[in-house]
């Protein structure tokens, strides 16, 4: 077993009103470990206990029940949250800073030096790959450009383990392309993250575990490809295969007892022709696609 970086046990959260009184019960004993170095994410529809649960990780809210160890620390331990980085639904980061000057202030909340902070503030801005809009103002910025210098705020510390709650919120199929390519990344160098989301595709392309929330309890949890596999089921995909291959192989499956489901062409995804279109219309642009032709740039 690998090292648990994460351990929630029996976590519950009752929000109360002006009153005291119960309102809504947000988690109802959710139990899970997330493992160093795996990219985890919390799915499941809006108001299920997603946001709840990452805030209880950081100590920002206090459990009504259950226990958690986050980097070898209980939650309320908030010194632990240094090697933690967090990205929020909403980030709030000053409008008339821009890019360098944001993770510039930010680095100076974590005492870096200034030789420091010029290194880190490269790398970040060359990560999120914002090179382009690092001197203006964040006011400036799109919804896509923000949620960037959000991510590159919440790892200038150069964190173990990062929280990203919603990170492909509000963002065009090329913004979520990059966002999950940066979580990919943030795993290549190391990192343990932590993403929840709505969004089912997100969460599929770029998660090695998940947890399914619903009105704040665990329905499902474990790894993506375990969940999605059909067992019983075997594809086998060639190319250029003529009719008479075709009823030879069927002949065969048959001869052994095998069911023949279905014989088809693979259609891509929606997100695939997507962003082979814009890479192809970059590189030539005014074209158009006629139905049925596929734009086919490789490496979009
Ligand atoms: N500060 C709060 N006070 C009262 N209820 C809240 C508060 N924050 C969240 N809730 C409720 O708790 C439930 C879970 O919310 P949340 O964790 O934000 O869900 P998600 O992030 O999955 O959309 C919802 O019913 C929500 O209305
Ligand atoms: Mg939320």
């Amino acid at each position: 077993m690998s090292e648990s970086v994460i351990e929630v046990r029996n976590l519950s959260k009752v929000y109360r009103d002006f009153w005291g009184r119960p309102k809504v019960r947000a988690l109802n004993s959710l139990s899970l470990d997330v493992k160093k170095g795996e990219i985890f994410g919390l799915l499941g529809p809006n108001g299920s206990g997603k946001t709840t649960t990452l805030k209880l990780l950081l100590g920002l809210l206090f459990p009504t029940e259950g226990q958690v160890r986050i980097l070898g620390r209980p939650a309320e331990d908030v010194e632990k949250n240094e090697r933690i980085g967090y990205l929020p639904e909403e980030s709030y980061l000053y409008r008339f800073l821009n890019a360098d000057e944001t993770l510039d202030f930010y680095g100076r909340l974590f005492k870096m030096s200034s030789a420091e902070r010029r290194q880190r503030r490269d790398d970040l801005i060359k990560l999120v790959k914002l090179e382009h809009a690092r001197k203006r103002q964040l006011k400036e910025y799109s919804k896509g450009m923000t949620r960037r210098i959000g991510l590159a705020q919440a790892l200038i510390n150069d964190p173990e383990l990062v929280l990203l709650d919603e990170p492909t919120s509000g963002l065009d199929p090329l913004g979520t392309r990059d966002m999950k390519d940066m979580i990919l990344e943030l795993r290549d160098r190391g990192k343990t993250v932590v993403m929840c989301s709505h969004l089912l595709a997100d969460v599929q392309d770029v998660c090695d575990r998940i947890a399914i929330l619903f009105r704040g309890e665990l329905k499902v949890l474990g790894s993506v490809q375990e969940l999605l596999e059909a067992k019983d089921e075997t594809q086998i995909m060639t190319s250029h295969l003529s009719e008479e291959a075709k009823r030879e192989v069927e002949e065969v499956l048959k001869k052994h007892g095998a069911t023949v489901k279905s014989v088809s062409h693979p259609t891509a995804t929606l997100e695939d022709l997507f962003l082979r279109t814009v890479a192809e219309s970059e590189s030539r642009p005014g074209r158009r696609f006629e139905p049925g032709e596929r734009p086919s740039t490789e490496n979009a």
